[in-house]
């Protein structure tokens, strides 16, 4: 990545396998690695959804992808080529431990690119023209970079617009908090569905449920009250992520012992 001086390069990636700007890295795989259990319900929620995602392309473009610990490697398996982007170092023999023998025995390709896939995005999507691009929660995590909520929005809004004519999703953090109980083990009655729709002349986030138009902060107390919410929760700014019309899946995400994360699903297809 950038940096010319060796040291530099060096402390860069010490700073990345140690914390990948603070959402990856070995505090990530370590705590992913002893949170399996909890995340299961969670796993096989997003399971769910993505095979229903039936992209045409034969490529996948995996931003944020890690290790994969919140992949499906059945959903891996339906393309013929996957090239996972992250800044974190470790990713790629921990993706391949996890994924690799899978993916090799259903005859997929795939190959690990240390690089920024925000800011690189459209670099990214010139270099692969043909790629389904699926943000692998990772979207969310820009909220623990940047303190400008105005500024985050406006990034996160941007996406959208790089992406226009592209086939393409994101799961991502909207709302995390802490919660009373821990999520029972299967926590697919507690998901929910709704539509991204375009703001009223008022302005703000809106989502159609059940056909009703709901702003996200009454939809949001919603999401709260469904996990026993309590304290403090914040908003990650992801609700400007998808177009108007997009359908939506709301997951949630025992992240660690009582405190939970509401993740958006979605996908455009072209
Ligand atoms: C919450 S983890 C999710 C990882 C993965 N989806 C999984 O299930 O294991 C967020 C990941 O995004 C990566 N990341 C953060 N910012 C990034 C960026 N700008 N470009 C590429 N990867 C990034 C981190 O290194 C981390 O691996």
């Amino acid at each position: 990545m950038g940096d010319r001086n060796p040291m530099g390069r060096m402390s860069a990636w010490l700073r990345d396998a140690w914390r990948a700007g603070g959402t990856g890295g070995l505090n990530w795989h370590l705590h992913a690695a002893t949170s399996q259990q909890r995340w299961r319900g969670t796993q096989e929620a997003i399971d769910r959804a993505l095979a229903r995602v039936q992209p045409t392309q034969r490529q996948l473009l995996l931003i944020g992808g890690s290790a994969g610990w919140m992949m499906s490697t059945a959903w891996l398996s339906c393309f013929e080529r996957v090239d996972v982007i992250d800044i974190d170092p470790l990713a790629p023999w921990l993706f391949g431990r996890r994924h690799g023998p899978a993916l090799k025995r259903a005859g997929v390709q795939w190959q690990f690119h240390r690089q920024d896939g925000i800011a690189g995005l459209p670099g990214l999507l010139r270099e692969f023209p043909q790629a389904f691009v699926w943000f692998d929660n990772v979207l969310g995590q820009l909220r623990y970079r940047l303190d400008d909520e105005a500024a985050l929005e406006r990034q996160l809004g941007q996406l959208q617009h790089w992406l226009l004519g592209r086939a393409w999703g994101s799961v991502h953090d909207l709302l995390s908090g802490p919660i009373a109980h821990d999520l029972p083990a299967a926590v697919m009655p507690l998901c929910q569905s709704a539509e991204r729709a375009e703001s009223p002349p008022e302005g703000g986030v809106h989502y159609r449920v059940n056909r009703r138009l709901t702003s996200l902060d009454a939809l949001g107390q919603q999401l709260l009250q469904g996990v026993d919410a309590e304290g403090i929760w914040q908003d990650h700014c992801t609700g400007v992520v998808f177009p108007n019309g997009t359908a939506v899946q709301f997951i949630p995400w025992c992240f660690k012992p009582r405190y939970c994360h509401w993740l958006e699903l979605g996908w455009i297809r072209s």
